[in-house]
Parts: structure tokens; sequence; C-alpha cells
């Protein structure tokens, strides 16, 4: 039984020091609570690394300036075990390895539960084992640096947008039509109706655009994604703006800002995170518009080159293709590695892309299309057009894509009421967060992935 230390109805927050804050109360006694992260064992000197949720700090038990029962409280703790702990700050310079430089020098202890044999240890586990325990991993210092990056870049998505005059619009998840590829859909019961959880919310904000101007949607949204690679989840979450009287080059002007803004905070505030990721700052550091841009028959012109210059015959294999398909990720890598920073890829193939971009005046097979993809393979990180604003286009579109007419009725409809050239992209949290921190794989950017083969916990 875990014990019951606290008073309840009776707040106690303001006597407890979180330990990111610890460096202000040096001299003083604080009162920390939390988990215990590690232990040494030397004898009279137990050396307890506590972790609180917003740090770690070295608790040092020294047998004879704290009771018997301090003492052996101390002895009994195992890994994850839940304490409470009083007791002196000092600068530690000394000790090389302990976080922060600090130490608490402990007085009083409090066991609120010795926790059974913890299944995570420090040696090395495989991913799906970890996966299983994904309960407990997130407690893990390289997971727990990964999901404070991302709440940073969640939060520095919304700043930047409600600080440019971006209204934030949420967009239905159950919805009765696709939004996107109409092979990636779940699908739902609705009361006997048939209905899909969304993969976008795109669509809905062409309308809200009509009613202000600049836009956002950003929640979770959903692709029945058969394959299993690194870059895909079955439920991620996206952050979609739609702007009316945008162009792409409009678009691209205000992704470079976006994206800048949201690689520099992470960088200024989760410097700590990163470093800990081992990630290579410098390549964040440059990210800076402006951003190269290049159309889709450049990239395509590039990947033969790359090709031909390449003496590896399974390389050689990887970045062949045929003008028209989409870019698969040996190919967005390969392109993206040419640049140091994100770069821009525009006016895809239109048969590659969805229903309502914009086809080039004089060109229609290809269409006002932009990805953004990130060095270092990361690949695409964003993905948006200028949408078609004709009415009569969009419906041939629809009817040509053999879509359910009656489900796009309004869709259509919107283009009979003021309809204006615009514009939007999607951008994938996942992808963003995976690339800022170099994390090979997007299923750790997320505390509860979804994935093909993955849904416990
Ligand atoms: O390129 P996508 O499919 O574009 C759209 O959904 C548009 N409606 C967006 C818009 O114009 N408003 O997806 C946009 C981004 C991708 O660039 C990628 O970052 C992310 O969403 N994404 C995924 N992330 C993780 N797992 C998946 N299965 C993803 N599919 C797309
Ligand atoms: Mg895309």
């Amino acid at each position: 039984m875990a014990r019951d230390c606290f008073n309840h109805g009776e707040s106690a927050l303001s006597e407890f020091t979180q330990i990111e804050n610890i460096a202000n109360h040096v001299g003083q006694t604080v009162k920390l609570r939390g988990w215990l992260y590690n232990k040494t064992d030397k004898g009279k000197l137990q050396f307890l690394l506590l972790r609180d949720g917003t740090g770690v700090v070295q608790c040092v038990v020294f047998q004879k300036d704290v009771s018997e029962s301090v003492f052996e409280a101390a002895m009994s703790l195992t890994q994850e075990s839940s304490l409470v702990v009083t007791g002196e700050v000092r600068e530690d310079a000394r000790a090389p390895g302990t976080p922060g430089g600090f130490e608490v020098g402990v007085e009083e202890l409090e066991v609120i539960q010795v926790a059974e044999p913890y299944p995570i240890s420090p040696k090395e586990h495989g991913t799906e084992f970890l996966m299983d325990q994904r309960h407990l991993w997130v407690r893990s210092s390289r997971q727990w640096a990964i999901l404070r990056v991302r709440a940073t870049v969640v939060k520095a998505i919304r700043d930047w947008l409600d600080g440019h005059g971006y209204l934030n619009i949420d967009t239905p998840i159950i919805s009765p039509a696709a939004g996107e590829d109409t092979t990636t859909l779940f699908e739902i019961d609705y009361f006997d109706e048939v209905a899909y959880l969304a993969q976008t919310g795109q669509l809905y904000n062409e309308s809200t655009i009509g009613a202000f101007g600049k836009v956002y949607c950003f929640g979770p949204t959903f692709r029945a994604e058969k394959s299993k690679t690194r870059r895909h989840l079955t439920e991620f979450w996206m952050v979609e703006p739609e702007m009316a009287f945008f162009t792409l080059d409009d678009l691209m002007d205000m992704q470079e800002q976006f994206v800048t803004y949201i690689v520099q905070t992470a960088l200024e505030q989760r410097r700590a995170e990163l470093e800990l990721l081992e990630r290579d700052l410098s390549r964040l550091e440059v990210v800076k518009p402006p951003f190269e841009r290049i159309t889709y028959d450049d990239a395509v012109d590039l990947l033969a080159k790359l090709r031909e210059e390449s003496d590896d015959p399974e390389q050689k294999e990887s970045l062949a293709m045929e003008w028209g398909n989409n870019f698969g990720s040996p190919h967005e890598t390969a392109i993206a590695a040419h640049f140091d920073k994100p770069v821009f890829v525009y006016n895809y193939p239109t048969a590659a892309k969805a229903f309502y971009m914009t086809p080039v005046e004089g060109r229609p097979e290809v269409c006002r299309s932009v990805d953004l993809l990130a060095p270092e393979g990361y690949g695409e990180i964003t993905g948006g057009s200028e949408r078609i604003h004709d009415p009569a286009l969009i419906e041939e579109r629809v009817k040509e894509m053999g879509l359910p007419y009656e489900a796009y009725k309004w869709y259509v409809d919107l283009r009979h009421f003021g309809t204006v050239p615009h514009a939007g992209f999607g951008m994938g949290v996942e992808r963003a967060v995976s690339w800022i921190c170099g994390t090979r794989h997007i299923r750790e950017t997320i505390a509860f992935p979804r994935m093909l083969k993955r849904m416990y916990p």
C-alpha cells in the first residue's frame, strides 16, 4: 500500500520546491518530492538521484547527519520509489555528473512507496519491449526531454499564429467525407451512417476563412497508413493554417517565418533537453530565412544527377523515379541532403496530389502545391497548396475523382459566395519534433503512439 502522507483538503503546493528552480535556494532548506531515478550505495553515504518531473538532483544521505529511521528508509529505496525529501541545497561543483551542479544534504526523508522491481533498467532494451512499457518509459531522460521539446513546439506554434492574426478554429474529428487520400480513411459507424475520422481540418477552414480571413486548426488527425515507416503514425497532431487571398509565394514566405520561429524557440527554451538528446545544435541554428525554393521538375533533375554521380548500386536503385510520381522517402532524403536548411519543393504533378489544388495556368499537369522537406533525412514536414477557388472547376474535380458529390456540396457551394484565391498548409507536429530532436523514429515524439501494429498501452 502506498503511504498517505498528504493533508487532504489543505494545499501544500507552496511548501515544495521544484528541482528546475533549485539554483534559487542555495543555502536554504527545501522540501522536494518525486521518484528515485537512481541510487549509489557507498555504505555510510547514500546518493539518491531524485527526479520530480522538472529535473533531477542528487540528494546525499549521510548516516551521521540523519536519524536511524531516515537512513534505513534511504537504504530501502528501489528505483522509481516515490518519496519526499527535506534538506539543504548546496552548490556542488566537485561532483561531476551531478545534474545542474547542485545537491541536497538530506535531513528528513519520507517514503511514499517502495517500488517493485522496475522493468526498465539502464541496460539496453529492445524498442518493442520499451514500447510495451511506454507508460513507464516516458520517465526515462530521453523520452522526458523529447516530450518537453514537443510541448514547447506546440506552444510556439500557437504563440506565433495567435500573435500574427490567425484565429484558432477547431474543426470536427467526425466527418462524412474524405479530406485527403481515400485509401487511408478510418471508417466508423455513426448511428448507422458511414463516417470517417478526420484526416485533415482543411476543408472546413476553407469555409471559416470567409468569416475570419486567417485561421488555423490544430488537433489530432487520423490516417489508416498500412505501411510501417519511421515517419508515419496512424494518429498524429497537425496544425493547419488557412489564409484568404494568399498565393503560393505568400505561403512559402509565411512558412519560413513560422518554422524559423518554432525551431529558434525550441533552441532557446529547450537547449538543455536538446543537449541531453545530443542533438547537433549547429544544424538548427542555421534554420533562418530564406529557405531555398525549387520546382518539382528541378527536384527530379537533381535526383537524376545524384543517381548518375552515385557509385553505390543500391542508392542508384533507390533514387530511380519517373516524372509524375510522388517522392518516396529516399528521394526526399536525397533532395533535402543537398541543402543545409529545409527546402521548399513546389509545383508537383496534379495527378500525384489532392483534388483541391489549383492547376498551374497553361500547364495543368502541375499544380500550385508546396512541400517543405527537412534536412538530415526527416523528409516532408509540411504540405500545402493554393486551393481551387473557381466553382465550376472544383465541382468538376470532385466528380472526376469519383467522390460522393452530396458530401461535398457545401464545399462547392462556398465557391459561389464571394470566392477568393486562398492557400494553406499542414504541419505534422511529430515530424517537426522528430527533426528538431533528431530522433530517428517518429514514435518517440508522442506520449502514446498509434501505429499499424501498436495501440497498447
Ligand atoms: O501532406 P498532408 O497529407 O496534407 C494535408 O493533410 C493537407 N490537408 C494540409 C493542408 O494543406 N492544410 O499532411 C500534412 C503534414 C505532412 O507534411 C506531415 O508533416 C504530416 O502532416 N503527416 C503525417 N505525420 C505523421 N504521420 C502521418 N501518417 C502523416 N501524414 C501526414
Ligand atoms: Mg503531403
